[in-house]
């Protein structure tokens, strides 16, 4: 029988858009973040510029160390509770905040279409190559998938017209723990503008780290193999590479501890020597001291009554506090309030 149009199946890479909002182009950003950060006391630059193609897959070496458990854990949390979100939630469009690999949202999507026949998948991220290899093996996974994948920041994304279709019921998702990044203010600001975008019957999934034994936290960013400070030192890689500077990366030292007072990780990295670095690009030179440091992340964890917070702050309500045993990590499944 030949085959008519209604009945044809798109090929996967006809499933697959990558949208560009070309006023929130990471590039943009880059050169005014670096001069700001770079020239302040204490120095300071944006974990986001951490994932160029070398970033994101360094990221997922990082995730399959021993020492990294935050990976391993939210995945086995996400498998014992995922029909249930999805029975709770019932998406017609998956939006995703920073997808990365979108590994654990596999688990999310073979549920819903094993429920339903079509569902939408809005991954948003800073890192093009993660959402093109992402976004070619799903749709080759799941032929009733449709990709909007945004090449955006979070604030950038969420704007976008493909989050902001008014019929469909949605379920946001921001996974990996990666809230930790922002301090409280942040990220009530970031959970907020999720809640603007949601309607009455959609629903948030999120994955947060959890406060435990300083020891486990130590190593989880100390590595024995050394993948985090290659991760971290990835940074000056990209600010070599797109503002024309001259960071040598033998004279810098990857550092992570764990401050309890605060509840996070800090990652820096400490210049070994007296040095100048000129980025050409920006018409700067930056003066670093001898084991001067520059922060590249913060990486909070939280309590359960610090998520609470959070979620309340956002105007959400907690549906469902998912944990496992040893409370390792944390989904929190909220709704508007
Ligand atoms: N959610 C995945 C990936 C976490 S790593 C997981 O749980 O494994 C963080 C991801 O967020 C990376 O893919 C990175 O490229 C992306 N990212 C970092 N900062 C971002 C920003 N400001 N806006 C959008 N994406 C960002
Ligand atoms: C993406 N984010 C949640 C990771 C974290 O644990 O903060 C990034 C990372 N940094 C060092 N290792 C992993």
């Amino acid at each position: 029988m030949k085959p008519t149009t209604a009945m044809r199946v798109p090929a996967s890479e006809e499933r697959v858009s990558i949208h560009k909002p070309s006023e929130s182009k990471p590039e943009s950003s880059l050169a005014e973040e670096v001069r700001t950060g770079l020239t302040a006391v204490p120095k300071t630059l944006p974990p986001k510029y951490f994932y160029d193609e070398i970033g994101s897959d360094l990221f997922e070496q990082i995730c399959a160390t021993p020492e990294y458990y935050p990976t391993r854990v939210e995945h086995g949390l996400l498998e014992d509770v995922v029909d249930e979100v999805v029975d709770l939630s019932g998406p017609e469009v998956i939006v995703e905040l920073g997808s990365g690999s979108s590994k654990k949202t596999e688990l999310l999507l073979q549920a819903v279409l094993s429920a339903q026949p079509s569902l939408r998948y809005v991954p948003i991220d800073v890192s093009e190559k993660a959402l093109v290899d992402a976004g070619e093996r799903l749709a080759r996974r799941f032929p009733p998938l449709t990709i909007d994948a945004l090449l955006a920041d979070y604030q950038g994304g969420l704007k976008h017209e493909c989050v902001r279709e008014e019929q469909a019921s949605k379920l946001f998702v921001f996974l990996g723990g990666t809230i930790g990044n922002f301090d409280h203010a942040e990220a009530v600001e970031l959970v907020s503008t999720v809640r603007r975008q949601m309607g009455d019957d959609d629903r948030f999934l999120l994955g947060a780290d959890r406060v435990k034994d300083h020891e486990t936290l130590h190593q989880a960013y100390n590595d024995k193999r050394g993948i985090t400070a290659q991760f971290n030192l990835n940074v000056l890689r990209v600010i070599n590479k797109e503002l024309d500077a001259a960071f040598d990366l033998r004279t810098f030292e990857h550092r992570a501890f764990y401050d309890p007072k605060l509840s996070r990780i800090e990652m820096h990295l400490h210049s070994k020597l007296a040095q100048e670095v000129p980025i050409r690009a920006l018409d700067l030179t930056v003066e670093f001291d001898r084991q001067e440091s520059v922060l590249t992340e913060i990486s909070r964890k939280f309590t359960g009554q610090g998520l609470a917070q959070l979620i309340e702050e956002a105007d959400m309500v907690i549906e469902r506090h998912y944990e496992p045993e040893n409370r390792y990590f944390s989904l929190i499944f909220a709704r508007p309030a």
